[in-house]
């Protein structure tokens, strides 16, 4: 019977077709998912922290606004995805406790700082251009509510974008000050978002399974090369300069040629290592435990209504 199950689900795979949390799936197939969406709803959220430290500081109330209601989004998209993993059979409270106790990971990106304004936009240009890049064919992953989840979050993911260029593009018309704190900033900005895609195809040990299970579509490295592309004439068009010696159109391959990130650090900042890690996951703990009495009022509450439904 199992054998027949396993059939169906390869063959809704291979006409592309999506898997419902109700359907048969394999046990690795499930943890993949658990594995990848965790991660996933964990790096909007400690997402939040890079950039909401300048809520308070933004130079106008517009920009306010602005960054606050992409904040908000974040923690919006934290939540569906959350709840794209509970219909795997995932408890929110437990993947929150493995966040916090570093069992599971987030994000590389998030671990660096944000030392000015300048970071505020190009996060939004380049670290949001980088997940667009990675969540779009993420649209047609295999697994519904995680497929279903990303059309949302991209569509928001491009309004922030495109929030941040024009964040830029005003600083680059401004005073020479300005112009050169924006290229200070995606001069640190520009290699962590290289990694954001993860370790090079031949040192990426979920990819050839993910693919095979079309949870990913591309591999880390043709999704880094479509973003390298994609950004090189934005870059242009903003007056900024690409921190990358070796970076140059290749006519014959018809894409850019670009230099190696430093994959050590990738690897440090995975581990724990990174200039913000224990920064970043102590704020998490700390806005966790603080919100025990929230959760507990809220038990409460739902417990005193069940039993007055049953009244
Ligand atoms: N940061 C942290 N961990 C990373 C990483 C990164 N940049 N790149 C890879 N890893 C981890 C993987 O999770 C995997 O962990 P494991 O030990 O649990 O297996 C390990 O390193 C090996 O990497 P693989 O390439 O084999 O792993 P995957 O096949 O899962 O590919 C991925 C990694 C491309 C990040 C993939 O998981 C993915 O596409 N995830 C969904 C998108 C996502 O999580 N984006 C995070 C950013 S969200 C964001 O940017 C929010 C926005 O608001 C800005």
């Amino acid at each position: 019977f199992e054998l027949r199950l396993h059939e169906q689900f390869d063959d809704t795979i291979a006409r592309d077709q999506r898997i419902e949390p109700r359907d048969w799936m394999p046990d690795g197939y499930r943890r993949t998912l658990i594995r990848q969406i965790a991660q996933h709803a964990h790096s909007e959220i400690i997402g939040m922290q890079p950039e909401g430290e300048w809520i308070t500081r933004a130079p106008s109330l517009r920009r306010k606004a602005i960054l606050f209601a992409k904040v908000q989004d974040e923690a919006g998209h934290g939540l569906y995805l959350y709840s794209a993993a509970e219909t795997l059979g995932a408890d929110r409270a437990d993947l929150t406790q493995r966040l916090i106790d570093g069992r599971q990971k987030y994000s590389s990106i998030f671990n660096y700082p944000t030392p000015t304004f300048a970071d505020v936009g190009v996060i939004a240009w380049l670290v949001d251009g980088a997940a667009i890049c990675n969540q779009v064919p993420l649209c047609r992953s295999s697994f519904g509510p995680y497929a279903r989840a990303m059309v949302r979050v991209c569509k928001e993911e491009s309004f922030h974008q495109r929030q941040g260029y024009e964040l830029l593009s005003t600083m680059m018309r401004g005073t020479d000050h300005q112009r050169a704190t924006v290229q200070d900033a995606v001069d640190r900005w520009w290699w962590p978002s290289l990694m954001m895609f993860g370790p090079p195809d031949g040192d990426s040990p979920n990819s050839e399974q993910s693919m095979a299970w079309r949870i990913k579509r591309h591999t880390n490295d043709e999704l880094r090369q479509r973003f390298v592309d994609m950004t090189v004439p934005q870059a242009a068009a903003l007056g900024v300069t690409l921190p990358d010696p070796e970076l140059r159109w290749n006519e014959e391959r018809g894409r850019h040629d670009f230099g190696t990130p430093d994959w050590s650090e990738l690897h440090r900042v995975i581990t724990g290592d990174g200039p913000c890690n224990t920064e970043r996951v102590a704020r998490r703990r700390a806005a966790h435990e603080d919100g025990a009495w929230v959760r507990e009022a809220a038990s409460a509450h739902a417990a005193t209504q069940a039993a007055r439904a049953r009244e």
